[in-house]
């Protein structure tokens, strides 16, 4: 008999206990976030920096993923903030030259738009295709074969409900998001061989400064009455937290989900099968 805690406890159960007390850890992993200084990024960020992870955030808002940075660091994490468009591929590539050898990636830089397919101007679908979708694509062209030579790597694209079902006014924004689900599947099945494994999450709506800056733009004055509506769209009753987002990003991201690639998760408090 050993003690645990005051109690006496078996050999094998206190073998459990340490095991799940090591679960999920990522004390030997180097993590970048794309859009790390705001929103679902920053909590990821610090959720796999709390598991141990050095993290290297990159976001257009060097200001906000440098606060982000600092709250890592105050808690004794390891972080580094950088300056980058995901959409320009030159500078994605320099700043991943840069950080070097990583384990994982998390592409959650992202922007929104309202609109239907006859009242999205070229300019504003440009600006999505640029930002969600060559976002994605420059971020992957330049870290893959980092983690080819590290001998492997995990990848979660933040996707959305927008790939799956139909939303009113998200043209644009759905068919962004239908691209990542695509390139994640590609990007899962090209390197099997490589040990790269890719997901992604389709969130339904999550209480972010994405989310209330979309309110602000499109409904001014009506902002907390649009609130309310959205939240009640998940059967849940509410919006996610970005930290339950970050929870499932952790699980990908670690070597307990090593038999998982080619993945999409719903994390939606039941919007794609509950609505009905
Ligand atoms: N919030 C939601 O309800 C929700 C739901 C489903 C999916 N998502 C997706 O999750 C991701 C994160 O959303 P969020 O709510 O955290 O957003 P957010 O607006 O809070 O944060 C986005 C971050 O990305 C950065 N960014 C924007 N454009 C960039 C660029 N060109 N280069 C580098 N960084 C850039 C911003 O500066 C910001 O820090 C997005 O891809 C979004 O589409 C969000």
């Amino acid at each position: 008999m050993i003690l645990f805690h005051g109690k006496e406890v078996f050999h094998y159960k206190l073998h459990l206990i340490d095991k799940l007390n090591f679960m999920f850890r990522l004390d030997d992993k180097t993590a970048v976030i794309t859009g790390g200084g705001s929103g679902i990024g920053k909590a990821v960020a610090i959720a796999l920096a709390s598991q141990g992870a050095t993290v290297h955030i990159i976001d257009l808002n060097l200001a906000e993923a440098q606060k982000t940075v600092d709250e890592i660091i105050a808690a004794e994490g390891k972080a580094t903030a950088y300056a980058c468009d995901v959409s320009k591929q030159q500078q994605v590539v320099d700043v991943f030259e840069k950080m070097g050898k990583h384990d994982v990636l998390v592409n959650s830089a992202g922007v929104s738009h309202i609109g239907k397919a006859d009242d999205t101007g070229e300019a504003d679908f440009d600006r999505i295709v640029n930002v969600n979708v060559k976002g994605v694509y420059n971020c992957l062209y330049a870290a893959i074969p980092l983690m080819k030579t590290n001998g492997g790597g995990a990848i979660i694209n933040l996707c959305s409900i927008a790939a799956h079902v139909g939303l009113n006014d998200r043209f644009a924004y759905s068919m962004s998001k239908g691209a990542v689900y695509a390139m994640t599947l590609s990007v899962a099945k090209d390197y099997l061989h490589d040990k790269i494994r890719c997901n992604c999450i389709s969130p339904a709506r999550v209480h972010t400064p994405f989310v209330d800056g979309f309110l602000a733009k499109n409904y001014p004055g009506k902002e907390a009455e649009m609130f309310e509506k959205l939240s009640k769209s998940q059967p849940i009753g509410r919006m996610a937290k970005p930290n339950e987002i970050a929870s499932l990003i952790v699980y990908l991201a670690s070597d307990e989900a090593s038999f998982i690639t080619g993945s999409d998760y719903a994390i939606d408090g039941g919007f794609v099968t509950l609505n009905n």
